[in-house]
Parts: C-alpha cells; structure tokens; sequence
C-alpha cells in the first residue's frame, strides 16, 4: 500500500506509560504505524500520546468516535491539535451518514479519516442479539456501513479480513481497508471472532493490519513483529 510502506498497525494496548515507551521503541523499525486507543488515551492523554510519537511512526488513533455529529465535530477539533497530529483518526459508521459528513468537514483533508463497520469481536448471532433482523450478517452490515462511509467521503473503513476482497469489489481499490482481528496461524484468538492470518488478511487485500497481542504479548515483541513482516511480504 502506498500511503504506509510497512501495513503493519502496533497496537499498544496498555494504560502504562513506560510499557508502551518501550513496546514503542522496540517496534518502531519494524511496524508501519503505532496504534493508540482508549485504554492507552484515557489513561495518558495528549502528552503520552506525544511522548509515544516522538519514537517517529505515524500514529492510527483509534478513539471509535461514536456520538451526534456536533460532538464528535468538536472532539475531532480537540484531537486535531494533538502534535504531532496523527495520521489516522476513526469514527463509527453505525453514528450516521450526517455524523460522518460533519466528520470529515472537521478533518478537512489533514488526516485521514476512517470508519469502524462492524467490530471483528462480532460474530452474525451478536447482531441479531443487539437487535438486527435476522437475514443481516456481518459481511452484509458490514458492506452496507462501508458504502455510507464512502457516501460521506470518508478514506476506508475498519473491517474484518472477511469482508476486505467485497468491499475492495464494490467501493474500489483506492477506499482504505484497515483490518484488526489478524492472528498468526499459532496465536490464540481471545476475543476475536472474525479472525485470519495475516498472509490471508493481505491476500484479500487489506492496506493496513492492526495486530495487538499476538505482537505485544510474545515474549519477544521485535521478533514477532518480524516474523509477521514476512509473512506479509510473501503474501506480495
Ligand atoms: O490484540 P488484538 O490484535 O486483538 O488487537 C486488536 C486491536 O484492534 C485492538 O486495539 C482493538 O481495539 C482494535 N479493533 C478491533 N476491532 C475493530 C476495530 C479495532 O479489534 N473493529
């Protein structure tokens, strides 16, 4: 992908400081982007989050903004003066078509801006369990949020490895496609449901892959990242 050289999204999932300071250090020649979340933001804010990019990788700041197109304006202005400013911020598709269009009036071209579809820890009986009829699934919803984001002028989507090859099909190989839910072949899936390996994820045709635990959590975090590195390489 040409935007990010490296597909691969660290996600530093901690709320200490220090353990992200050094996940960062020593992942950040071997991964395309930090991720930063609620869990690390809520808990150190905008000066751990510079202290986390001063290590040099671009920063996906994914806060899932998910509120009325008013407030989620005004919290994008606030994430806006982050510095250094990050290079990908998300919102939810499922906040609404206006939601997303005054999203991305916000951003005005100085980030990109992507929308979550349907979370990956989300399997078809948990929609319907939420309250979706039953002939919706995820790749249906799935598909169906990512057209609204492209409606509204978003740049991608956040999407399962699964619905990567439709979505790529139907909205066009330029629409962002950044997939969580990616497991090495060996690694447990916790609480992911919508999983592939990160060859699989790269073959369908995902830009960007957001690998947490299976990187964060191997005894040698470098290595692992490493080691999916080419994996991906050899999925071309
Ligand atoms: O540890 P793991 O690889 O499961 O981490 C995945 C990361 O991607 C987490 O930070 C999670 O918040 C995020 N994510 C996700 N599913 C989405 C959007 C983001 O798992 N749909």
């Amino acid at each position: 992908m040409a935007r990010f050289a490296n597909p691969i999204a660290a996600a530093l999932d901690t709320s200490d400081l220090a353990q992200a300071l050094k996940l960062a250090q020593s992942l950040k020649n071997d991964v395309g982007l930090f991720k930063l979340g609620m869990e690390f933001f809520f808990a150190n804010g905008a000066t751990g989050y510079a202290a986390v990019a001063r290590h040099g990788a671009p920063i996906f700041l994914d806060l899932k903004l998910h509120d009325i197109p008013n407030t989620v304006v005004q919290a994008l202005n606030s994430l806006m003066m982050l510095e250094p400013r990050p290079a990908i911020v998300n919102v939810h598709a499922s906040g609404g078509q206006d939601m997303m269009e005054a999203a991305k009036a916000a951003i005005a071209g100085r980030t990109l801006l992507i929308a979550v579809t349907v979370l990956t820890s989300l399997a078809d009986e948990d929609l319907k369990s939420i309250g979706f009829s039953e002939t919706i699934d995820c790749s249906g919803h799935s598909l169906a949020l990512a057209r609204l984001a492209k409606a509204a002028g978003l740049d991608g989507v956040v999407c399962s490895a699964l619905d990567v090859a439709t979505i790529k099909r139907e909205l066009g190989a330029d629409f962002l496609t950044v997939v969580p839910g990616v497991r090495p072949r060996a690694a447990s899936t916790g609480d992911q449901k919508r999983v592939a390996t990160p060859y699989e994820a790269r073959r369908a045709g995902a830009d960007i892959l957001v690998i947490g635990r299976p990187i964060t959590r191997a005894p040698d975090p470098r290595a692992a990242a490493r080691t999916i590195a080419k994996e991906i390489a050899d999925a071309g």
